[in-house]
């Protein structure tokens, strides 16, 4: 039994201090956000401060993979296809407001 709970928290430490954007660099997810101008519709949305789309009670985004499934849509809104890599650097730039683990 005390092995099973051994295990158990294991796991669950390894998994919840996982990076969820390892190949991302949120600087330039930043630039990559500022360039395409990722605010224009979201500012709108939130009467003003684009970013708290990011942090709004009811948001979308609750784990990496809801993020950058988001991140697919929301570059076809901005008129632009992101790659991978340019998804990993938005993620890791996101995660200033999300926090995911
Ligand atoms: C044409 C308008 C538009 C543009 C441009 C746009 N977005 Fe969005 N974005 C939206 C809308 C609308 C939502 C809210 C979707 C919903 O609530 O269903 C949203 C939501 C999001 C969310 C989820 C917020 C939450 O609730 O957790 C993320 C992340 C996001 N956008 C990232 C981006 C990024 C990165 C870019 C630039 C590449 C971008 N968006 C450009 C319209 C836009």
């Amino acid at each position: 039994m005390k092995l099973v709970i051994t295990l158990i928290m294991l796991f669950s430490a390894t998994t919840s201090s996982a990076e969820p954007f390892p190949k991302g660099d949120a600087n330039i997810g930043q630039k990559l956000f500022e360039r395409h101008n990722c605010n224009s519709c979201h500012a709108q949305l939130m009467s003003g401060d684009g970013n708290a789309i990011f942090t709004r009670s009811d948001r979308k985004v609750h784990d990496a993979a809801e993020l950058l499934a988001q991140l697919g849509p929301c570059g076809s809104s901005a008129g632009i296809k992101l790659t991978q890599q340019e998804k990993q650097h938005l993620g890791a730039y996101l995660n200033r407001y999300y926090n995911l683990k």
